[in-house]
Order: structure tokens, then C-alpha cells, then sequence
């Protein structure tokens, strides 16, 4: 088919929306899959996308369309996540694409995610199309939403297509929108190939599959193909296009979107960003520039996965390999602890994105894992050096007397709501150390700008966001600057000797409540040992708080019944005695089930 007849999209919207629903009702009217195929949500293929509801993954499709003048269209379609935490999913697909349906939940109206894909999709100067979902529902203010849409995209209030992705009213129209309204694929005639690799998958048989959008020339099955940035070559033992399944075919030519099977059985050789070119250019010394890439993303939030022990580490290792190719915003880097064996250092994009990897792991790989107290990264000057250190793991903070100052990381955050929760919002950032509050009108509820500290915003903020609008105000943040903080690191000592697993970073001002808090948390979850154990807490030199958990008391003299003195004296004075032994050479073992409650006691 002639690639004038090629249309590549993706719908862009907030978390539940309707996306994942709207394409379900694209598959059915393309008969892409049949009737009796079709479960709600059919593109959320992971298992625990259908549990939580969610799309984690973006999921692309090729479907064939005959509008109602007859003619024939091709749409390549992705189906994006909503959610903050997914971002980089959603910005990779939309360097694969013209153009991007914009959809709202007409019951709720423009919300942070909106704006903030919208945003996404904008600088990569996509052709937009705004649509109004679920106008199967009563919506009293339908008109006024369509209007809040329009005024968004500097669009007549015609443009906005209203649908009910759950009946399938509208949606053909919204299909003839997408052939009106987008562009087809342009690309450079007779130049040499180039596809933008913007996902992957790892198959045992096939290797390593790309997700290829091919801007110029062909690949055709069994070329010899070159990954200009991780300089591989390879060959397309296969490739094809998504039904979604895949489906095989001889070739994929400009302007369309497929899959390719390298046979790569190292999974970092493919790299999400890079451009795949033909391996001749090598050899004729062609000089071809590569596609614009993606920016790496940032983690913001670290924490540590354990097994409690040395076992199935390896099982942890492969794991965690594997699912980087689905998801290369996940960054991972072994480590040791005194408690808990080996392990990793996981960096992620937010809270969301860590609970959903601890559950792929445990669940995909039959993993148990124990996940240590997410932190932010945060950037530490030292006295003895010029560059400053970022310090992801409060077990690795620098000597204190060597540090001259400590940053940490804000976030610039959206709040969308009903204008009548704005006073409760604004105690809450002022409760979470928030600043520079900006209320703005956006139809009749309002925007509101601010700026929070990171850890902040992605730990309490959203939960108690959504407690005091009663689930009507939405939040959206980006990173931002770094700002001086007066951090303080306590660390834990049981028995005199250091736990650097246990020690965490706090807020200077609130350290001793802090330290006090901790040394009774401990104190109720560490098991009571045949000794005393002294539980103390230092933070800036000091001991901040000290506990004690007393020794499980085993009556030696219990069987001297009578009245030998002096036997028993010499009995006690033995006990003692063992006991400091024991003491002195306690090799104190946690059970690894005290980090799991103690972090969830916080
Ligand atoms: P994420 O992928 O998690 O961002 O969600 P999504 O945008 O893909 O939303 P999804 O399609 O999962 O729909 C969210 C909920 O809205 C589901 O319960 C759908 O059944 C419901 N829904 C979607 N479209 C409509 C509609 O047109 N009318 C009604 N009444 N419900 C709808």
C-alpha cells in the first residue's frame, strides 16, 4: 500500500481516561482481532497491567481501515500509560509517530497528565486531535468540557470529537479525524536505511527484537543490519509488523512502524534510542547521521532489593536483566550488606515505577524479595573535592566534617482541582516544605503551580493530595533544581557496632524525633536475644536516642531448689560471664523481615 495511506499515532491522556478502551473499540471497527477475541483492554497484555488496571507498557498495533469513501489506510497505532511514573514510555512513542489523539475523561475534564503529555507530544510537533471520552455517561457540563479542551489546543470547539469508547459511538469519526488530520510519513527518497529503535523485547528463540519506526529506506528479512550507537552489527533474521501479535513479512519500508529479530543474545547490544542502519554503509563508507535518540532518563528514587540471603541471587541478576529490554527506564547496580547478603541498588522514576518492578520481579520471576527505604538522590559537596558527589544510598554518605553542603532535589508540580479544595491544598504544601504556590484558572477549576522537594512529592504528597480534595485533584511533576538542605544521617549501633543498612537521612530539625522514633520501632521488631541489646542512635557525632531490649531471661537455677547459696551465686556470676562473652562476640543477625516492617512502620 502507498505510504500516503500510512497513518502512525498514539492516544495520550491521563491515568484512566480511557485509552487502552478506546483502542479496543479501534481493533473491533479495523477487525484487527475477532469478535470472540476481544477482552476489554486487549493491548494491556501484562498480566499485571490487567490486575492493577494500568497500562505499564506502551503497545503498538497495525491495523488496516476502509473509510467510507472506500478507501484503504493503514494505522499504526500506540497505546500509551498514563501514569507520571511512565513517562519515558510514552515520549519513545511519540517519537515514533505523526500525530496523537488527546483523550479526556469528560467526567473529569483536563487533569495534570493531560496537560503534561500534551506538553510531550507538543515538542515533538505532533499534529494533535482532542476528544472527549465517555459521553455514554450523564456529563452536565459536556459543552463545557469540549469548550476547556478547544481553548487547550487553540482549536474551534468543532475539532473536538466527542466519543464513548465503551459504546463505540463517535469513534469512527475520530478514525476519519486521524486520516483527515495527520499527516502521512515523509521521508528521504533513496537514502540508505534508517529506523528508530524505540523498544524492545527479548526472546529466547529470536534473541533480541527491536521495535523499529523506519524513517528512510527498507530492511528487507536476512539484511545485515548496524546499530549505529552500539556499533553491533546483525542480521534481520526476521521481521514484521505488530497484529499485535507478530506477524512476519518480507519487509518494512519508510514511514512504517514493525519489529525486527536481531538473534542478539546480549540484551544491552540493543539500545532503546539508537538508530539501525544497513551494515554497508561500513563497507562503501557511507557517512549517515543518526536519529535524534532520547535523552536517558533520570532515576529519582532509589532503593534496594534483598533476598534475605546468598541464594537465588543469580536468579535475581538474570531477572533483572531481562526485564531492563521491557523497560529501560530501569537502572540497577549490585551491592552488599551486612544483613541481607547481596543485592541491588535500583534507581527508578517514582514510587509507582518501584512498586510495579518489585511486583514483575516476585511475580514474573518467583522472586521474595525485601526492598530497603526508597530515598532521592542527593548531591554533596565536599571540602576535598571540586565536583560535587551524588549520594543515591544514605549507607555511602560522605564523613560528615569533609561535607561543606548538601542538596536535594525539587520538583516543579501541577495540581489540577475544583477550586474549593484550594485552601486545603495549600496548607499541604506548606505542610511538605512547599513554595512558590501559583493558582491559575483552567475553565472553572484551577491549576496550581508550585514547587516541592522531591522526596516529597513522590512519597506523601499525591496520598494525601487525593485524602483532602476527596479524589478530585490530579498532580503532575518534573524535576527540577537542586536546593540546600540541612540533612542529617542517623546510624544505627546494636551493640556498639554499626548497622549501615539500617541508617537513614533526615531532616536536620527533626533528627532527634526521628532518632527517637527509630530506636523504638526497633526496639518492638528486633527479637529479644539471650542478652541484653543496647539500640542507639547517632546522628551528628551524638547519641540521639538509646533503647534497650532485655535478655531473654533463662533461670539456670531453676533445678537447684533449697538453699545452696553459694552454688547459686557461682551459677549467676558463670552466666554473667558468658553472657558478656556472648556480648562481646555477638554476631547480632537480623532477621531480614526487620527492614520490611520497619520501613512500612514509617
Ligand atoms: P491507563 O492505561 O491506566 O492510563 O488507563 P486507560 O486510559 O487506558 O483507561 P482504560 O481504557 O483502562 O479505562 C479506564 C476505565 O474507564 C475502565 O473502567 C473503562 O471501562 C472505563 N471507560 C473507558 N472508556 C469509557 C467510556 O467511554 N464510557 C464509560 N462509561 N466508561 C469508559
Amino acid at each position: 500500500m502507498e505510504y500516503k495511506n500510512i497513518r502512525n499515532f498514539v492516544i495520550i491522556a491521563h491515568i484512566d481516561h480511557g485509552k487502552s478502551t478506546l483502542a479496543d473499540r479501534f481493533l473491533e471497527l479495523t477487525h484487527a482481532i475477532s469478535p470472540t477475541k476481544l477482552k476489554p483492554q486487549y493491548l494491556d497484555r501484562l498480566n499485571l497491567e490487567r490486575e492493577h488496571g494500568i497500562t505499564i507498557k506502551m503497545h503498538p498495533v497495525r491495523m488496516l481501515f476502509q473509510n467510507q469513501a472506500g478507501l484503504k489506510y493503514i494505522f499504526n497505532l500506540i497505546d500509551t500509560p498514563g501514569h507520571v511514573d511512565f513517562t519515558y514510555e510514552v515520549s519513545r512513542s511519540l517519537a515514533a509517530v505523526e500525530g496523537a489523539i488527546l483523550l479526556v475523561d469528560g467526567t473529569q475534564g483536563i487533569q495534570a497528565q493531560t496537560l503534561s503529555n500534551l506538553f510531550l507530544a507538543q515538542q515533538q510537533h505532533l499534529r494533535i486531535i482532542g476528544a472527549i471520552n465517555k459521553i455514554d455517561l450523564d456529563i452536565a457540563n459536556l459543552e463545557e468540557r469540549r469548550n476547556e479542551l478547544a481553548r487547550l489546543l487553540h482549536k474551534d470547539e468543532k475539532e473536538i470529537v466527542l466519543v464513548s469508547a465503551k459504546t463505540g459511538k463517535n469513534v469512527d469519526l475520530l478514525l476519519e479525524k486521524v486520516i483527515e488530520k495527520i499527516p502521512f510519513p515523509s521521508f528521504i527518497p533513496d537514502a540508505p536505511l534508517r529506523a528508530l529503535v524505540f523498544d524492545s523485547v527479548y526472546n529466547d528463540y529470536k534473541g533480541v527484537i527491536a521495535y523499529v519506526r523506519i524513517r528512510d529506506g527498507v530492511i528487507r528479512k536476512g539484511d545485515k543490519i548496524f546499530f549505529m550507537a552500539s556499533k553491533v552489527t546483525a542480521e534481520a533474521n526476521s521481521l514484521g509488523y505488530f497484529r499485535p501479535q507478530l506477524e512476519e513479512k518480507e519487509m518494512l519500508s519508510s514511514g512504517e512502524i514493525g519489529w525486527v529479530a536481531t538473534g542478539l543474545k546480549d540484551p544491552h547490544l540493543v539500545r532503546v534510542g539508537d538508530t539501525i542502519t544497513t551494515a554497508k554503509i561500513q563497507d562503501e563508507k557511507l557517512t549517515i547521521e543518526p536519529l535524534p535518540g532520547y535523552k536517558e532518563p533520570k532515576p529519582m528514587v532509589f532503593a534496594s532489593f534483598y533476598l534475605g540471603g546468598e541464594k537465588d541471587f543469580d536468579k535475581l541478576r538474570l531477572a533483572l536483566n531481562k526485564l531492563k529490554l521491557t523497560d529501560s527506564a530501569l537502572q540497577f547496580s549490585p551491592e552488599n550488606s551486612e544483613v541481607l547478603g547481596r543485592g541491588y541498588r535500583l534507581g527508578f522514576l517514582g514510587m509507582l515505577h518501584l512498586k510495579i518492578t518489585q511486583e514483575r520481579l516476585e511475580k514474573n520471576y518467583g522472586l521474595d524479595l525485601i526492598v530497603t527505604n526508597p530515598t532521592v538522590p542527593y548531591k554533596v559537596w565536599l571540602k576535598s573535592k571540586q565536583l560535587p558527589l551524588i549520594v543515591t544510598n544514605p549507607s555511602t554518605w560522605p564523613v560528615v566534617d569533609d561535607i561543606e553542603q548538601v542538596e536535594e532535589p525539587w520538583a516543579q508540580v501541577e495540581v489540577i482541582t475544583p477550586s474549593e479544595y484550594l485552601a486545603n491544598i495549600i496548607k499541604l504544601i506548606h505542610q511538605m516544605r512547599g513554595k512558590d504556590i501559583n493558582p491559575s484558572n483552567i475553565g472553572n477549576r484551577l491549576l496550581i503551580r508550585c514547587q516541592l522537594p522531591l522526596e516529597e512529592a513522590i512519597k506523601d504528597f499525591y496520598d494525601t493530595l487525593k485524602s483532602v480534595s476527596q479524589g478530585y485533584a490530579s498532580m503532575n511533576y518534573q524535576l527540577d533544581k537542586y536546593q540546600k538542605v540541612e540533612l542529617e544521617k542517623l546510624e544505627v549501633l546494636l551493640i556498639g557496632k554499626e548497622f549501615p543498612s539500617l541508617a537513614r537521612l533526615v531532616l536536620r530539625k527533626e533528627a532527634e524525633t526521628e532518632a527517637r522514633n527509630l530506636a523504638q520501632n526497633l526496639k518492638i521488631l528486633i527479637p529479644r536475644q539471650a542478652y541484653a541489646l543496647p539500640i542507639q542512635i547517632k546522628g551528628g557525632g551524638r547519641i540521639l536516642a538509646r533503647e534497650t531490649i532485655s535478655a531473654l531471661r533463662k533461670d539456670v537455677t531453676a533445678h537447684l531448689y533449697g538453699g545452696d547459696r553459694t552454688r547459686k551465686m557461682k551459677l549467676w556470676k558463670k552466666q554473667k560471664k558468658g553472657k558478656k562473652r556472648l556480648k562481646q562476640q555477638a554476631h547480632l543477625k537480623l532477621p531480614p523481615d526487620v527492614f520490611l516492617k520497619l520501613f512500612s512502620h514509617n
